[in-house]
């Protein structure tokens, strides 16, 4: 990147928020020197470089890979989760796609599932619990059963791909007007489902998982697909319908019993 590159200056309207507890407010930065090749990331680190010049504390954000693998860095970007680009993470995101002088909102995702640790910081440990009531196989010790043995349908296993795709970022949570957490559960429960490796766990991880999900706050299912168009790997909502389905089969069909209590509300 040449100097004459940074050419761009925006207006950033960021949430600040010291913790959990305290109130958040929108406050104004104006920054400048910024590249249209840079990531959204990149950004704000000249935000922060900037900050720190001035003895003013950084604005706290979530990455980890910055490759659009590990989900960490997802925030609304004008009141869109992940910014206005189809299937890419904020990380992934460039600055040529915004105008020289034009104002940009950050926020964190807002769900009551997901509190504000601090500025655009998310506490999604939500997800993990989801994750550790079901989605998950359980394997005996000994050696390795041959691949072979264990033969996949074509399309179970593409279709069994295209949702372990999931990325757990939670856009698809943000994204949602009920704040559900359909498309996450649904792609965990589903990629597992139509493997003959998920099967022997296959009615419990869905109830319980589902259980898990509710008990965590997340709301129900918005039918508005607005999940599934903030999803940066481009999950499918025909995953909830096979949810769904599966949830159906588990309650009706099969002597499992969700483990995980609901909560109250
Ligand atoms: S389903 Fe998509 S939007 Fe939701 S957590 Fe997974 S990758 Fe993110
Ligand atoms: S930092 Fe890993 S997906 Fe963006």
């Amino acid at each position: 990147m040449s100097d004459s590159d940074h050419n761009m200056t925006l207006t950033l309207r960021v949430w600040r928020q010291d913790n959990s507890e305290a109130r958040g407010k929108f406050v104004d930065y104006k920054v400048n020197r910024i590249s249209p090749h840079m990531s959204f990331l990149e950004m704000l680190d000249v935000l922060n470089e900037q900050l720190i010049a001035q003895g003013e504390e950084p604005v706290a954000f979530d990455h980890d890979c910055r490759e659009g693998i590990c989900g960490a860095c997802g925030v609304m970007i004008n009141g869109q989760a992940h910014g206005p680009d189809k299937e890419t993470t904020t990380c992934q995101l460039h600055m040529r796609r915004f105008q020289d002088g034009q104002k940009v909102v950050v926020e964190p995702w807002r769900a009551n599932a997901f509190p504000v640790v601090k500025d655009l910081v998310v506490d999604r440990t939500s997800f993990d619990r989801i994750m550790g009531a079901g989605g998950y196989v359980s394997v005996n010790t000994g050696q390795a059963q041959d691949g072979n043995c264990l033969p996949v349908a074509r399309q179970d296993q593409e279709s069994s791909l295209d949702a372990a795709v999931c990325i757990g970022c939670g856009a698809c949570v943000a994204s949602c007007k009920n704040a559900s957490a359909m498309l996450f559960t649904s792609a965990k429960v589903s990629h597992l489902a139509q493997l003959p490796q998920g099967d022997p766990e296959r009615p419990q991880r869905v109830l319980d998982m589902v259980a898990q999900m509710d008990a965590e706050g997340f709301g129900g299912c918005s039918n508005t697909y607005e999940c599934e168009a903030a999803c940066p790997a481009g999950v499918s909502v025909e995953h909830i319908a096979r949810l769904n389905r599966e949830y159906v089969k588990a309650s009706f069909c099969s002597s499992a019993q969700p483990t995980i209590q609901a909560s109250a509300d």
